[in-house]
């Protein structure tokens, strides 16, 4: 444990010093300031942020203060990222930080699958619960914020429908103005009308994600738009606060397991980067295994690790219908093997039919998410057959997005129509007995009764009742 040298009261002033570095991941270089790839001036790596003070501070002064802070009024600490400043960046005034009062998300118990896995101790941090309904939203605080200070007119990122989304809103709130770099077709509607809403100039390329965010790289050397992808070191800072969040929400007692959905590969290397964070300056004692799990379409993490020993990206063609991690060319690659290679975790992928019964199982808890989230809870029921999980380990599955994010999904599995005409279309059938389809009836009360003594005698596989 580092020497408690700092102490902390909640009178302090309300932001620490801005003292932090860009650190290359590859040549561990230093630098004051990022070019507008963030990318490293000496070897092309990714840059992350550091800052020297964050081993300095008080763990257990840290923690009543975070805790103090709940019950305070100030925008700052209302907020469930800002609350936690003491370990992210600092901007040089209060007044620049673009909020909309994100984090402060549930940590839920699943009780139908602790039942369902054996597994006693396994809830759900339910990212999706944030203003604009994704994990997104605790990076966006924090990069957006950044990119005021900056002076920044234009901000910009290439999408699968959520930064997107987050993006647009905090831009809104910042004064900024957003450009949006979507794959036209492959993102749901509901995230592209939110994007509409908050003002974004919305652009559908004819492309994939990764198409998107290749261009998006090139437009950043030529015109003055700040990026807010997931390669902006900032987010991912912002990003560190769940598992801060989530530590405190357990008092501070590591889970065995943090499982999350991979795509871009942002949020496990933020989450990874706070857990080797948090046992360096005490505040936990040892680290979680963090298991990364992927759609079979969009598996390049997977390949990376088995075909390539974690040695250079293998990309792939993604295809999924967990359209949030269609993306076969992950920018975060090297930052997640690490945080994998440190934490002990596992890489795995899980199938379309997996990830649509673990969505619907996560529904019937009353919950819900989106479609990439749910790889988790199917992720997890094969490291629990891998015997990677013990059913007697405390397991957390970080739900990345809210279950209004994507109705037509849905709606189509309810309806039977998800696997038609697709290679799973025949072995679809085990999921009837997870699907609700709206009934169409007469306006009598007779067909309702009917309809509801129906429902009676069918028993539904999977409910909390
Ligand atoms: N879950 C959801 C709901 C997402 O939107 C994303 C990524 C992920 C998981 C994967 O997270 O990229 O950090 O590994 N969505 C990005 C977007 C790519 O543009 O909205 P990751």
């Amino acid at each position: 444990m580092p020497p408690s040298t700092t102490s902390e009261k909640a009178s302090e002033p309300s932001l620490p010093q801005a003292t932090f570095r860009f650190r290359c991941i590859g040549c561990s270089s230093i630098t004051e300031s990022a070019a507008q790839d963030f990318r490293c001036f000496q070897c092309g790596n990714l840059l992350e942020i550091t800052d020297s003070s964050w081993n300095s501070r008080n763990p257990a002064a840290l923690k009543s203060l975070w805790r103090e802070r709940r019950t305070l009024n100030e925008s700052l600490d209302l907020s469930g990222v800002w609350r936690f400043r003491e370990l992210l960046p600092a901007p040089q005034s209060a007044e620049q930080v673009v909020t909309l009062r994100e984090g402060n998300t549930p940590l839920y118990e699943l009780p139908q699958s602790s039942r369902t896995t054996g597994v006693a101790r396994l809830f759900a941090k339910h990212q999706g619960m944030n203003p604009t309904g994704s994990f997104k939203d605790a990076g966006m605080t924090v990069a957006a914020t950044f990119a005021r200070q900056a002076g920044y007119r234009w901000v910009a990122c290439a999408s699968t429908g959520n930064t997107s989304a987050s993006m647009a809103a905090y831009a809104a709130r910042g004064g900024m103005r957003s450009l949006v770099l979507v794959p036209e077709g492959k993102i749901s509607w509901s995230k592209l009308s939110q994007s509409l809403d908050y003002g974004a100039l919305t652009c559908q390329l004819r492309t994939d994600f990764d198409g998107c965010l290749r261009l998006l790289q090139d437009l950043v050397k030529r015109a003055p738009v700040y990026q807010l992808n997931s390669i902006n070191p900032f987010r991912l800072e912002g990003q560190k606060t769940l598992a801060f969040e989530l530590l405190e929400q357990l008092e501070w007692q590591p889970p065995d397991h943090i499982i999350v959905p991979g795509g871009n590969l942002g949020n496990s290397s933020a989450i990874g980067k706070a857990l080797l964070e948090m046992l360096n300056l005490g505040l936990i004692s040892r680290l979680p295994k963090l298991s990364v799990i992927q759609a079979e379409g969009a598996n390049a993490l997977v390949r990376t690790l088995r075909e390539a020993a974690g040695k250079h990206l293998v990309s792939v063609q993604a295809e999924t219908r967990a359209t949030a991690i269609r993306i076969g060319n992950p920018a975060s690659w090297e930052k997640a093997v690490r945080v994998l290679q440190a934490t002990g975790g596992a890489c795995e992928q899980v199938g379309e039919l997996e990830i649509a019964q673990a969505k619907a199982e996560i529904g019937a808890e009353g919950i819900g998410c989106e479609p990439a989230s749910a790889v988790t809870l199917a992720g997890l029921k094969k490291l629990l057959r891998q015997g990677f999980v013990k059913p007697d380990e405390t397991v957390v599955l970080v739900l990345t997005g809210n279950l209004l994010k994507d109705p037509d999904f849905t709606m189509e599995f309810h309806r039977g129509d998800l696997f038609r005409n697709t290679a799973h279309q025949a072995e679809s059938a085990t999921l009837n007995p997870f699907r609700h389809p709206p009934i169409v009836l007469d306006a009598t009360l007779d067909a309702v009764i009917r309809a509801l003594e129906q429902a009676e005698k069918s028993d539904p596989p999977y409910s909390n009742i």
